[in-house]
């Protein structure tokens, strides 16, 4: 195996500390991105609370810092496929790891325009990547971030396993023993694209026997990784915002700032977490252990434990002082939800997972105090809302809303 990985979307949240990772492991890393993740931010007029340098002055911070050289490649892969094809010619990659996705579901269900440009973009670019990878005659492995909101969050009482479920089939008063790929059940536009991302995969590996693993990944906290953290050019970017932010970030930035901690409904929603510090050695992880030729789509659960809402919100208040505020829920989902999620497949492959502790949540409080100048406050409620005659509540209220 070559050592060659094209990131795809590695100017993003996990992909920009990937890329550091995997160089800093020895790995020839040629990003390709379109930037558009930037120009999000212009749109909502909102940016990341952390500093963060251009593409060109990241990747020559890193080299300054390192000696190592990372190649950047500006593209957009949803529309370009004769340049995703053009590069897997001239790299030869091993591995292909795709993050370029837009993936916030608040942003997705903005309005008619955001629907339609995250279904485009995800599915084109998803389809663009493994086309071209046929169409290359190469054997090149692809690794994708998925979601572990495709599995949906309903209670539904059993460990959900690694994208492939056993079941008993009534054929004729007999029963037989299946596996079949675990249903979807999306709750956003978002989250409908990284279930037809499944489909595709499935597809591409029946009919082309294509070596393909699908990350179903819970939602990511936590902002510096060793390398981010090694020169202040290198800094990894951190969304607050309504639409971008993620759960537990957001609320260890409002702790910080002297915002209250913004729980939608009662927090009775529970859901996936892992540190960006074991994405990035998940992905390497992924990328040294590929599937068996002919083997079907490989599914992990890149995922190190579960929360619900409240208990996060409660945990940091605690730690801060921060008082906790209710918001009627933006989104269409159940009021409180169970979840367990199989994860053994990293353990096993020897990731030591990094759990929640104060530590690590005073790290990011104290990053979030530095740069708390950069916060525009009116971006932290989530005003996007899961359908139109839905309110957006800004007020609030300090008791759980049922
Ligand atoms: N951040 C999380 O908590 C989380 C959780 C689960 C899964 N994921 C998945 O991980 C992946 C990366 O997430 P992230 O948080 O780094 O997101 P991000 O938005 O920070 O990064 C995505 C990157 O892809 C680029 N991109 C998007 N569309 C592109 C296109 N058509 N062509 C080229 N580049 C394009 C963007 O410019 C951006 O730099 C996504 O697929 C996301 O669904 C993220």
């Amino acid at each position: 195996m070559n050592k060659l990985v094209i990131i795809f979307g590695g100017d993003g949240f996990c992909g920009w500390p990937t890329s550091l990772y995997l160089s800093k492991q020895g790995y020839d890393v040629v990003i390709v991105d379109n930037l558009s993740r930037r120009k999000i931010d212009e749109e909502l007029g909102c940016k990341s609370l952390t500093p963060i340098q251009s593409i060109e002055n990241r990747i020559k911070a890193w080299k300054d810092v390192t000696g190592k050289i990372i190649h950047f490649e500006l593209e957009d892969i949803s529309q370009n496929y004769n340049a995703i094809l053009e590069l897997l010619k001239k790299f030869k990659p091993s591995a292909v790891v795709h993050f370029a996705e837009q993936r916030a579901a608040p942003y997705s269900m903005k309005s008619q325009f955001q629907k339609r440009y995250t279904i485009n973009n995800n599915i084109n670019a998803t389809h663009n990547i493994l086309c071209a990878i046929v169409d290359s005659g190469l054997d090149i492995h692809m690794i994708h971030l998925g979601s572990t909101g495709v599995y949906g969050y309903s209670s539904v009482g059993l460990e959900i396993p690694e994208g492939y479920l056993k079941v008993k089939v009534d054929v004729n008063g007999e029963y037989k023993q299946m596996e079949i790929p675990y249903p979807p059940h999306p709750g956003s536009i978002y989250h409908l694209t990284k279930t037809m991302d499944s489909l595709i995969f499935g597809y591409y590996n029946k009919n082309d026997n294509l070596c393909i693993t699908d990350l179903h990944q819970g939602i990511v906290w936590g902002t510096e990784t060793n390398e981010t953290s090694i020169d202040e050019r290198l800094i990894n970017r951190f969304d607050y915002d309504g639409d971008y932010g993620t759960v537990l970030n957001r609320f260890v930035m409002q702790a910080a700032i002297g915002h209250p901690i913004t729980v939608h409904g009662t927090g009775g929603q529970t859901r996936a977490f892992i540190h960006i510090k074991d994405t990035v050695k998940c992905i390497r992880l992924a990328i040294e252990n590929p599937p068996k030729k002919n083997d079907r789509v490989k599914i992990f659960n890149q995922t190190t434990e579960q929360h619900s809402v409240y208990e996060l919100a409660k945990k940091i208040s605690k730690l801060s002082g921060a008082k906790i505020r209710y918001f009627v829920n933006p989104r269409k989902e159940d009021r409180d939800n169970t979840l367990k999620v199989s994860s053994k497949s990293f353990l096993k492959l020897g990731l030591n997972p990094t759990k929640l502790n104060e530590g690590l949540m005073n790290e990011i409080h104290k990053i979030a105090s530095k740069y708390e100048n950069n916060c525009d406050k009116s971006k932290i409620i989530c005003n996007s809302v899961w359908k139109k005659d839905m309110i957006v509540d800004t007020i609030g209220s300090e008791t759980p809303i049922t």
